[in-house]
């Protein structure tokens, strides 16, 4: 469907379970490939993202069956075909960070966001280690060609607080010869380490988090239920707080390190956003927001998560600044782009300043036709500014949602009757 009219007033109501978180579950499949013998991984995403990784691992000799992942790393080939990897950033990182470790071609290629997308992040330290990697504009677009094996161990300062990166290197060095260390600037998500210490694997993390050092060693096979996604569950909830009359309970999302950064945020606004139990978060509408300024050390726990919140900001009293977004800029859509021309067609503003984005808190939202620029977290974030809005809203690019939310306007519509 390329777009989808939403009506604004109806509250959200009632429990919700979002899916399968994406990050892990894109891990849980390249993991469970590497791993010597049979995973079982339950509640994997459902979105096309993931369901590509699915199809790579199956195309470099992974046996899939329902919940089941044969993997090991003599059952692994050089594929036979490019592999595309469709919109997903995660999926042909991460997967050009496995390829690396084997004296194979693998050609990784997308739609034309990933195609737009920076990958001299992935190819500098992967050539460091000894891997080829070339691709358009000498390696700094897909598609990109890597030809791997012989690697060895580096010792690598992140320039960019990126997981995708990180977790590039780690897949790298469980091929490599010697230790491979990688340093972040922040902390960023932690499911590649938390997964391989998981598998058996010797990861070392410091105390602060920032340090990360591995040494490379067989993977043994594992079961995980795959916990529900924040970065979704992040919709419901702000949707929650600013639409009149909203009560909803998020079950069983992921709580750990740079996943709920969102959640401190909302509260610092005045949200009524509460934890219930160990990963359940409960939301309220809450008619006291007010803005607040999110810090540059804050953003890589939230990054997701900006054009929700922004969302939010639009109708807290007082403005809201995100500071040092430049990310931002180069993930499925240029969001400081597409989060102000959104929030523009609906009546509010944002602005670009320099590496901030500033959003004008009390605004009164109106109904207006926007587009989502095939951008799934643009689409799913003006859905909700839609509900909080006077009238109606047509996103155009609806077919977005796939990458990460397929079940997305069926949830909206069954806590809309609740
Ligand atoms: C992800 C890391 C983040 C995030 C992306 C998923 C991951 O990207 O934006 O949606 O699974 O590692 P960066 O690591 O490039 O910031």
């Amino acid at each position: 469907m390329s777009s989808f009219t939403v009506a604004g007033g109806r509250p959200l109501r009632g429990r919700v379970t979002v899916p399968g978180d994406k990050s892990i579950s894109h891990r849980a499949l390249l993991l469970a490939a590497l791993a010597e013998g049979t995973s079982v991984v339950r509640g994997l995403s459902d979105g096309d993202d993931v369901a590509r990784t699915r199809a790579a691992i199956e195309a470099l000799g992974a046996g899939v069956d329902g919940e089941k992942i044969i993997g090991g790393r003599s059952r692994l080939h050089e594929p036979g075909d490019v592999l595309d990897m469709g919109n997903s950033g995660t999926g042909i990182r991460l997967l050009a960070g496995l390829c690396a470790g084997f004296p194979w071609l693998a050609v990784l290629t997308g739609d034309a966001s990933i195609r737009r997308r920076p990958m001299s992040r992935v190819a500098e330290p992967l050539r460091a280690m000894g891997a080829h990697v070339d691709g358009r504009d000498g390696g700094r677009l897909p598609p990109l060609v890597v030809r791997g094996g012989g690697l060895h161990g580096i010792d690598y300062d992140l320039p960019v607080p990126s997981a995708q990166v990180k977790s590039a290197v780690l897949l790298a060095g469980l091929s490599a010869d010697g230790e491979t260390v990688v340093r972040q600037p922040v902390v960023t998500r932690a499911h590649t380490e938390e997964m391989l210490a998981a598998c058996g694997v010797p990861v070392d993390v410091s105390d602060d988090g920032l340090v990360v050092t591995l040494r490379p060693a067989p993977l043994q096979p594992f079961e995980l239920d795959v916990p529900g996604d924040p970065s979704q569950a992040a919709f419901w909830i702000v949707g929650a707080c600013i639409v009149p009359g909203s009560d909803v309970l998020v079950d069983d999302i992921y709580i750990g390190p740079a996943r709920t950064g969102f959640l401190d945020v909302l509260q610092r606004m005045g949200a009524e956003v509460e934890r219930v139990g160990e990963r359940s978060v409960r939301a309220r509408y809450s008619p006291e927001l007010h803005g607040t300024g999110v810090s540059p050390a804050e953003i890589a726990a939230l990054i997701d998560e900006i054009p929700i919140l922004a969302v939010a900001a639009t109708v807290a009293g007082g403005d809201t600044g995100f500071l040092d977004v430049g990310e931002l800029r180069v993930k499925e859509s240029d969001r400081v782009a597409t989060i102000i021309e959104g929030l523009a067609g609906m009546g509010a503003t944002a602005i670009a300043d320099g590496e901030g984005l500033h959003v004008r808190g009390g605004a009164t939202l109106r109904g207006g036709k926007v587009h989502s620029h095939w951008d799934h977290r643009i689409a799913m974030a003006l859905v909700i500014a839609g509900l909080a809005a006077e009238g109606t809203t047509e996103i155009e690019g609806w077919g977005a949602v796939a990458t990460s939310y397929p079940g997305f306007q069926h949830d909206l519509e069954r806590l809309c009757a609740s």
